[in-house]
C-alpha cells in the first residue's frame, strides 16, 4: 500500500451566508474561485491526489476543476465527520497520512501544510490538529488539554462549558491524520451533541486515548480565515493582495500604493516595474522590466514588453506592447492589439485585432479595428478604420510610411501603399497606391463678403 500523503477537502456545506446561487467555494477572489487557492497550496506541498467532498451545486464545483480533482458526493450535510466518512471511497487505499482540510480557507499556504505534516510524522501521532490561537475564540472548536499538556479532545463551542470557552487554543479545521486508522475512527463517531452532527473533531480524542493526538500551532491565524459571507471574502481579497504585492515589491518591483493596487496571482511582474496607484493587472499578464504602469490602468491577459510607458486610465486586454511603445492616456487595446517596438497609441485611441508597426503612431481620438499598420506610418487625429458594414469585417492595410491625414474615414477593405499620403477628411473608398496621393473631399468654396450679406447691411 501506498505511503503518500493525500488530501481531503471538505466543500458540501450550503454556504448560506455569501446569499448567491453560486456555490461558495466557485465565488472568485482575484478572478479564481476561492476553492482553486486551497487546491494550489495542496499541489504546491507536493500532494496531487485530492478527493473534494461536494454536495451543495455539487454539479457546479465539479465542473470547474474537472479530472484534477477526486470527487465524493455528500447528499446530505450531516457533520465534518460525515463528510469525511463520504471521501472514503474515493480515497486511495493507503498506509499515509490524510490532510483534511476546508475548501474555503484561501490564505492557507504550501509552507504550513508542509510544516504540520512534518510535525506528525516527526511525532508518530495519529491525529495532528492545525491549531491557532485567535484573538477572539468565540465559535470554534476548543483544544482542551490534560493536567500533562497533553491533548485530550476538541469541544465544539456549542458543546463546551463556562470553563473550556476560556481556552484560547482552538481548531482551524485541518488534520493530518494517519491512514487506515482514520476509517477506523470515523466508525466509531456518534451525533451525541448539541448539534446532532457527526463531529470530525471527536476522532481526537480516540487518537488521545492512545496516547497518539498532537497540534501545531500556525503562527499566523490569517492563513486559517474561513470565508462565510462577503466581509470575510473582501478581508482575504486583501489578504492576498497585500501578500502578492510583498512578494513582487521584494522581487524589485515598485508598487507605489500597494493598498489599492490589485495584481492577481498569475500575473508576472519583472522587476524594475514601476505601477502606479488603483491599478488592476488580471489573468496571465506579463510585464518587462522598466515599464512604468500609469495610475487607474486596467490590464488584462496582456503581454508588455521591456520599457514600455503605459499612461494613466489604459485599459488593455488580450494585447501586445512590445519594447519602448509607449500607450494613453485613456487608451483602449482590446483582444489582438499589437503595439509594436517604439510604437505610440495616444490619448482616446481604441484599437482591435490590429498590429501597429514598429515606431508608427496613432497619437489622437482614433479606431482601428481588423488593420494592419506598416513601420513608421503616421495615423492623423480622428482616422477612422469602417471595418464594419453591419454584417461583416473587412481589413485595413496601411503601408510603411504611410501618412493618413487627420479625420481620414479609411472604408474596409482598403489598402493604402507605402509612403501613400490621404488627405485630411477624405472618405477613402478605393486602394490608394504607393506614394500617391489618395483625397476626397467637395471643393472648398469662399464666398466673398457673406457677412454683410446675412447682416442685410
Ligand atoms: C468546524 C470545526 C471546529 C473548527 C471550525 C473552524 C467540527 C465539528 N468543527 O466547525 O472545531 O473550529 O470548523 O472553522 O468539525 N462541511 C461539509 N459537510 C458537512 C459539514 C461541513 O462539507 O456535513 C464543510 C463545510 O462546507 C465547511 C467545513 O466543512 O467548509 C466546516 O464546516 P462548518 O459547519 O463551517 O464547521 P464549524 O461549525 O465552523
Ligand atoms: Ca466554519
Amino acid at each position: 500500500m501506498s505511503e503518500k500523503t493525500m488530501a481531503i477537502m471538505l466543500c458540501a456545506g450550503k454556504g448560506t451566508r455569501m446569499k448567491s446561487p453560486l456555490a461558495k467555494v466557485l465565488h472568485p477572489i482575484m478572478g479564481k474561485p476561492i476553492m482553486s487557492y486551497p487546491v494550489a497550496a495542496l499541489k504546491e506541498a507536493g500532494i496531487n491526489d485530492i478527493v473534494a467532498v461536494i454536495g451543495h451545486q455539487a454539479e457546479a464545483v465539479r465542473e470547474y476543476f474537472g479530472e484534477s480533482l477526486a470527487w465524493a458526493l455528500q447528499e446530505e450535510q450531516k457533520g465534518t465527520g460525515h463528510a469525511v466518512m463520504c471521501a472514503e471511497a474515493a480515497s486511495p487505499r493507503s498506509n499515509g497520512t490524510a490532510l483534511i482540510l476546508c475548501g474555503d480557507v484561501p490564505l492557507i499556504t504550501s509552507e504550513t501544510i508542509a510544516l504540520l505534516l512534518g510535525s506528525h510524522r516527526e511525532t508518530g501521532n495519529l491525529v495532528t490538529v492545525l491549531s491557532m490561537i485567535p484573538e477572539d475564540p468565540n465559535g470554534y472548536g476548543r483544544l482542551v488539554r490534560d493536567e500533562r499538556g497533553g491533548l485530550k479532545a476538541i469541544v465544539e463551542h456549542k458543546d463546551a462549558s463556562e470553563a473550556e470557552r476560556g481556552i484560547r487554543e482552538v481548531n482551524t479545521g485541518t488534520f493530518a491524520v494517519s491512514m487506515p486508522w482514520l476509517w477506523a475512527a470515523l466508525k466509531t463517531l456518534t451525533t451525541d451533541n448539541s448539534q446532532g452532527e457527526y463531529y470530525l473533531t471527536d476522532i481526537v480524542k480516540a487518537a488521545a486515548a492512545e496516547g497518539r493526538a498532537g497540534s501545531f500551532v500556525l503562527a499566523d491565524p490569517v492563513e486559517a480565515l474561513g470565508i462565510n459571507d462577503r466581509v470575510q471574502l473582501a478581508e482575504a481579497a486583501g489578504h492576498l493582495r497585500a501578500r502578492i504585492n510583498k512578494k513582487l515589491m521584494e522581487g524589485g518591483v515598485t508598487i507605489e500604493d500597494s493598498a489599492s493596487t490589485w495584481i492577481f496571482p498569475g500575473a508576472k511582474i519583472a522587476p524594475d516595474v514601476t505601477v502606479a496607484p488603483f491599478c488592476r493587472i488580471e489573468g496571465e499578464s506579463e510585464i518587462g522590466s522598466g515599464s512604468l504602469i500609469g495610475q487607474g490602468c486596467v490590464i488584462k491577459s496582456s503581454h508588455i514588453q521591456e520599457g514600455v510607458v503605459i499612461k494613466p486610465y489604459s485599459v488593455i486586454e488580450s494585447a501586445f506592447v512590445g519594447k519602448g511603445a509607449s500607450v494613453g492616456p485613456f487608451a483602449h487595446l482590446r483582444p489582438k492589439a499589437r503595439i509594436m517596438e517604439g510604437a505610440k497609441v495616444g490619448n482616446f485611441v481604441e484599437i482591435k485585432n490590429t498590429t501597429l508597426g514598429e515606431g508608427s503612431k496613432a497619437s489622437h481620438l482614433t479606431y482601428l479595428g481588423d488593420a494592419v499598420v506598416g513601420k513608421d506610418a503616421n495615423i492623423g487625429a480622428g482616422t477612422i478604420t469602417c471595418n464594419y458594414d453591419g454584417k461583416n469585417k473587412f481589413r485595413t492595410v496601411i503601408g510603411d510610411g504611410a501618412f493618413i491625414g487627420s479625420n481620414s474615414s479609411l472604408v474596409a477593405p482598403v489598402e493604402i501603399g507605402k509612403n501613400a499620403v490621404t488627405g485630411a477628411g477624405s472618405t477613402i473608398t478605393k486602394d490608394v497606391a504607393e506614394e500617391a496621393l489618395g483625397i476626397s473631399r467637395a471643393p472648398q468654396k469662399t464666398i466673398d463678403g457673406w457677412k454683410k450679406r446675412i447682416e442685410g447691411k
